[in-house]
């Protein structure tokens, strides 16, 4: 997508995992499951949960405080902090929370629910805002708590979820570094992947009977949420190219969310980029959901492995149904 005038620069990259760590073995002693299962099928070795007494607020802030830092800004330049989560502390929203703990005292504060597609969601939300010239600097947070909602007693679902937060900082900027993005919802297959509320009416008053009840653990068709990733991911990633006017050879790094390994592999494969290229932590903090693109980000970034100008293909997919991807350019020109 070409864009003329003002554009964003992402200049800082943070993350947070809970320490207390679950080896694949560990969880065959909850369900039948094995290590060999979860890793050939998966990917996955670890997930990092989070314990008893912290909060996803407390993690969200401590990936934006080291955004924040490694983009060498103060939390007061910060204009809006953009939480995206599906586990927030708060039904109301966590993010005000968090712009308190960050002490982002000038900026103002909002949740933003997509599950899987929320970081790139996020992130093309904030270039709006700093495209338009509302706002200077955000910082977008990717962050869940999936073990607070995932049924432990489901080996479909329990051996893949991880706690985590990343964050990255967008600043307004003279040359667009968002080189192109693409967004899709398909709500006929929502279905597929839910964490749903679950009335159980209660009459009140008269002849009244409210919808008193309460969310219940996720479910997902994973074969159905398979096939779907490895149709449109590929999909997305090539109309955003085409719209970003580069071609494959362009890309530096492949970050998709960290799903499934194989379904890392298979857009990969599809995209004809050499694995060299791909960008993957899942074996260490399973899916961690909205955090998993930023989490992945940031590692590589610390590792030294991601430098500045380097081309970077982020795609994140998954509840909704949702999809989405966004290129772009690491760090400022
Ligand atoms: O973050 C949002 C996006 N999410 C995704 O993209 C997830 C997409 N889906 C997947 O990654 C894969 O479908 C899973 C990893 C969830 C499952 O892998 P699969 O190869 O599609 O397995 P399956 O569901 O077809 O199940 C194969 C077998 C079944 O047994 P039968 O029916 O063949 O006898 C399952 O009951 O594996 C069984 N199974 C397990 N066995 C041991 C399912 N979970 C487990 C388990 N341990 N944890």
């Amino acid at each position: 997508m070409k864009f003329d005038g003002a554009g964003i620069a992402i200049t800082g990259s943070g993350s947070a995992t809970p320490q207390a760590v679950v080896q694949n073995d560990d969880l065959s002693q909850l369900v039948e499951t094995s290590d060999d299962w979860i890793r050939t099928r998966t990917g996955i070795r670890n997930r990092h949960l989070l314990e008893e007494g912290g909060s996803l607020s407390e993690l969200a802030a401590t990936a934006a405080t080291r955004a924040i830092a490694s983009a060498h800004l103060q939390p007061e330049d910060i204009d809006l902090v953009l939480l995206a989560t599906s586990t927030p502390d708060d039904l109301f929203g966590s993010a005000a929370k968090v712009q308190h703990l960050i002490g982002a005292r000038n900026a103002v504060a909002f949740d933003l629910t997509a599950a899987c597609s929320g970081f790139v969601f996020g992130l093309v939300t904030a270039a709006q805002y700093l495209r338009t010239g509302a706002f200077q600097n955000v910082v977008v947070i990717g962050a869940d708590i999936l073990s607070r909602w995932v049924d432990w007693g489901d080996r479909t679902t329990c051996v893949l979820f991880g706690d985590g937060a990343g964050a990255v900082v967008c600043q307004r900027d003279e040359v667009d570094q968002l080189l192109g993005f693409e967004m899709y919802s398909d709500g006929s297959q929502n279905h597929c992947l839910n964490l749903s509320y679950q009335a159980n009416p209660k009459y009140l008053v008269h002849d009244l009977t409210i919808q008193k009840g309460e969310y219940q653990a996720v479910t997902m068709n994973g074969r159905e949420v398979y096939r779907f990733a490895v149709a449109k991911v590929p999909e997305v990633v090539e109309k955003t190219l085409f719209r970003s006017e580069i071609g494959v050879d362009d890309i530096d790094w492949l970050i998709l969310h960290q799903a499934n390994q194989r379904i890392i592999d298979a857009v990969a494969k599809r995209l004809k980029l050499p694995a060299e290229k791909v960008i993957a932590n899942l074996h260490e903090y399973g899916n961690t959901s909205a955090a998993s693109i930023p989490l992945a980000l940031d590692e590589a970034i610390q590792a030294g492995k991601i430098k500045v100008g380097q081309t970077i293909v982020t795609s994140g997919f998954g509840a909704g149904l949702s999809w989405g991807c966004a290129i772009f350019r690491w760090g400022k020109s």
